[in-house]
């Protein structure tokens, strides 16, 4: 099978991570069947610098006729500039992404077994970055738009229970697991957002009330008491779904628990194409030093892969990285080794 690859460094360790990703992907063996074209797109603020557009239609174009995509990260700047929009937020709407999915996994990097994964809605919700600010005799007063669907939400809702079935079958072939059986947690604030978050609520345990789903357990959690056993109890967790921005919190909280940012990867996922993308940002902080982690990356390739339905080849890479992991002779320095990017990567192709 011949898949087209469009690659988006965009800004700082985007550049680092996501060769990285390439290579890995190169790196699979022939007996798969799988062939590779990549193609080099521009996306973020050095192209806006350039350009004066963050996200050039031809990126968009070029992708929307790709199978699949790795996203770096993009710098933005945390004040307005005039023209400037981030670009990942356009693309996924662009590209009718409306899932981001992110597993989080511990792999002798956390104090408690971890095995979860965050289903953020992609679309809506304060997202849609409707805001103004006026005026009052007090004051100025700024405001912004949260917006939910029924659509988006139940769209988001049935990913996730897709999601907890696809990981029962997966645990069902006897991989080792820390959870019993399929479990969706549907988070929200609708005690104090009825309409919004309410709606959410009920489109999702809608969705999960199908009898597709009829062996995934459904629980529902407000969002502050589910950051608080998140982190308390996170191995009680397998698939959370969230409204957007709930969903990008928890994600970072969770990272926090397995040990690293740059261990995160995430998909943004739509009907027929799947995005994958490191949780992090571009981290100005250590660009430039060789020494970021590209774990997150590598294993966003392996998750494109699987919403590719290529889960096969998605496990080989899963399976490199874990065994770097567990070994722990190579870690990068935000696990508290010394390894530079390359030395990783290169443990992880010798071990593909
Ligand atoms: P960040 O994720 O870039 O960095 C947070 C911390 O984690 C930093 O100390 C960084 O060194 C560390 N870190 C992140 N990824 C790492 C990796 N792979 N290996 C080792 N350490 C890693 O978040 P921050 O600092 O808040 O944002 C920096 C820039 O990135 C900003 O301009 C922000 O707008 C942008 N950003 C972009 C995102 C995207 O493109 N999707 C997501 C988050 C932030
Ligand atoms: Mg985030």
């Amino acid at each position: 099978r011949a898949l087209t690859i469009g690659l988006i460094p965009g800004d700082g360790i985007g550049k680092e991570v996501i060769p990285a990703g390439r290579r890995v992907l190169e790196a699979l063996p022939a007996s798969l069947g799988l062939k590779f074209d990549f193609i080099d797109l521009k996306a973020g603020w050095e192209t806006f610098e350039q350009t004066g557009v963050a996200l050039p239609e031809e990126t968009v174009q070029t992708l929307s006729s790709c199978n699949g995509g790795l996203f770096g990260a993009v710098s933005s700047p945390t004040t307005a500039v005039k023209g400037y929009s981030s670009p990942i937020v356009a693309l996924r709407k662009r590209l009718a992404l409306y899932a981001n999915v992110r597993p989080v996994k511990s792999v002798a990097t956390a104090a408690k077994p971890i095995d979860m994964v965050i289903v953020r809605e992609n679309t809506e919700d304060l997202y849609v970055k409707e805001e103004k600010t006026y005026d009052t005799p007090e004051g100025k007063v700024a405001e912004a738009i949260k917006r939910i669907s029924e659509r988006a939400s139940t769209n988001i809702a049935t990913i996730a229970g897709e999601i907890a079935l696809r990981r029962q079958k997966i645990r069902a072939s006897g991989a080792p697991s820390i959870h019993k059986g399929p479990l969706v947690t549907v988070t929200h604030k609708s005690n104090v957002l009825s309409q919004t978050d309410g709606l959410f609520r009920t489109a999702a345990k809608a969705a999960l009330a199908d009898p597709r789903f009829s062996s995934v357990a459904v629980e529902e959690q407000i969002v502050d008491s589910m950051v608080y056993k998140l982190f308390r109890q996170p191995e009680a967790y397998d698939v959370i779904v969230a409204p957007n921005l709930y969903g990008d919190i928890l994600s970072d909280g969770a990272a926090a628990l397995v040990g690293s940012l740059g261990l995160v990867p995430s998909a943004n996922v739509g009907k027929t194409f799947a995005l994958g993308e490191p949780c992090h940002g571009s981290a100005p902080d250590i660009q430039g030093q060789g020494i970021s982690n590209p774990i997150a990356t590598i294993r966003s390739a392996a998750l494109m892969l699987e919403f590719l339905d290529e889960e096969e080849a998605a496990a080989k890479i899963y399976a490199a990285v874990d065994a770097n992991l567990e070994e722990g002779k190579l870690l990068s320095p935000d696990l508290g080794g010394t390894a530079k990017t390359e030395e990783v990567v290169q443990d992880i192709l010798r071990r593909l």
